[in-house]
């Protein structure tokens, strides 16, 4: 058993107030404070009637526990909904996301998304982490609006005018917004953030307006092989059987990526494409491309190890941080053995909200004056595999 020290579980760090600032910064705010049961009163706040003046404080009240960051074996976790994401949020994650990001985007052949928009006026990104890709989308569209949430504030402050972050639960059955509202709702990466991705599948498909779209893009934790080099007994292969289990024992699991298309398809969506791609572990294949894309996850995840196993290791499966030290050393080192062709499936989803026309039994509404729907065009990516 380790001494009780600063690494030990359970210690809650409080940034300073200076660094709240900074990462608040502008664009990040609040939206998860309890949505008032419908019917129920809003008490006005008589203080603050009229318009309001150049005198008003208008500074926002952060619940505390959202900046009150858990700090365990080293690393830091969100404070909001603690407990729920098994991921750290410190500076070496969020390095480690952008890298993520751009590993993607170079997998995707420089594309952020695969569903055929067509000039979408708002988007919700769920999940955003340090929300790379709602700040790219938000320059690719000038003139949507783009909300971004997740439960760590993590996201640069200087950002697009037309992007804005919110700390908040998509687990939550409210995304505080009315039904109907986006024409795009993306996720990717929330492997073991939710205990039925399916629900929120369905969730995304309520907020979505008729004529909108979903995508979601997602990596599974197991690697795999097409020419028998990667043993039962590789480290890195009994690692991944490691976390996939303990995110079983938590309730919320890994796999995710493989069901996409189902959940796309019981919620409701048309339409639905299904594309994988492979990432290789290392620089082992020969195309080019593919070599480029192994350095880099070669590079993710070594370094991203200690912090992808930590919580899972320690928490659930009930390791001591040093046998957890101990034991990554071989998984880490088997990571790079280029006689090992193994490789990584990433799954990207996408589908489409039918018009209430196309939907058997339910009678065509006329046309809103709040929303403009957008016509897409035929989806002509085809299901495809590497
Ligand atoms: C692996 S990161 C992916 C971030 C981003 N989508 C990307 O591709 O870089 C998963 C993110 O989901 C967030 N998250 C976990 N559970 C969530 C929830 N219930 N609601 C909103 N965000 C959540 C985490 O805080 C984390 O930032």
């Amino acid at each position: 058993m380790e001494s009780k020290g600063e690494d030990d579980l359970g210690e809650v760090v409080e940034p300073s107030s200076s660094s709240i600032a900074e990462k608040m910064g502008t664009a990040t705010s609040i939206r998860s404070s309890p949505t008032p049961i419908a019917g129920t009163p809003i008490e006005a706040d008589v203080a603050n009637s009229g318009l309001p003046s150049p005198n008003d404080d208008m500074s926002m009240e952060v619940p505390s526990d959202v900046f009150k960051f858990e700090k365990e074996n080293g690393r830091t976790y969100h404070g909001f909904r603690p407990g729920t994401y098994h991921f750290p949020n410190d500076p070496t994650e969020t390095d480690r996301l952008d890298f993520q990001f751009e590993i993607l985007k170079y997998c995707f052949s420089n594309r952020n998304y695969f569903a055929p928009l067509k000039n979408p006026e708002r988007i919700l990104d769920i999940g955003t982490g340090t929300g790379q890709w709602a700040i790219e989308i938000a320059d690719e569209f000038p003139s949507a609006e783009v909300q971004a949430t997740d439960l760590s504030p993590i996201q640069p402050s200087s950002v697009p005018v037309n992007v804005q972050f919110f700390i908040d639960d998509a687990a939550e059955e409210d995304w505080a917004v009315p039904p109907a509202y986006f024409d795009f709702i993306h996720s990717r990466v929330l492997v073991g953030c939710f205990e039925n991705f399916g629900v929120i599948v369905q969730r995304a498909f309520h907020y979505l307006k008729p004529g909108g779209h979903m995508e979601s893009q997602e990596m599974m934790s197991k690697p795999h092989c097409d020419d028998g080099t990667m043993l039962s007994n590789w480290p890195f292969l009994e690692w991944s059987r490691y976390i996939d289990d303990a995110a079983e024992q938590t309730g919320r699991p890994l796999r995710i990526a493989n069901k996409l298309r189902g959940w796309y398809e019981a919620a409701g969506f048309v339409d639905v494409q299904e594309k994988m791609l492979k990432i290789p572990m290392n620089p082992w294949p020969k195309d080019r491309h593919l070599k480029n894309l192994g350095r880099m996850q070669e590079q993710n995840i070594v370094s991203g190890l200690g912090g992808l196993s930590m919580a899972y290791f320690s928490r659930v499966l009930g390791w001591s941080k040093n046998e957890i030290e101990v034991y990554l050393v071989d998984v880490r080192r088997s990571i790079s053995d280029r006689d090992v062709h193994a490789y990584h499936k990433v799954f990207v989803v996408w589908g489409r909200k039918p018009f209430d026309h196309e939907v058997k039994g339910k009678q065509a509404e006329p046309p809103s004056s709040e929303f403009t729907f957008q016509a897409p065009g035929p989806s002509t990516q085809p299901t495809a595999t590497m």
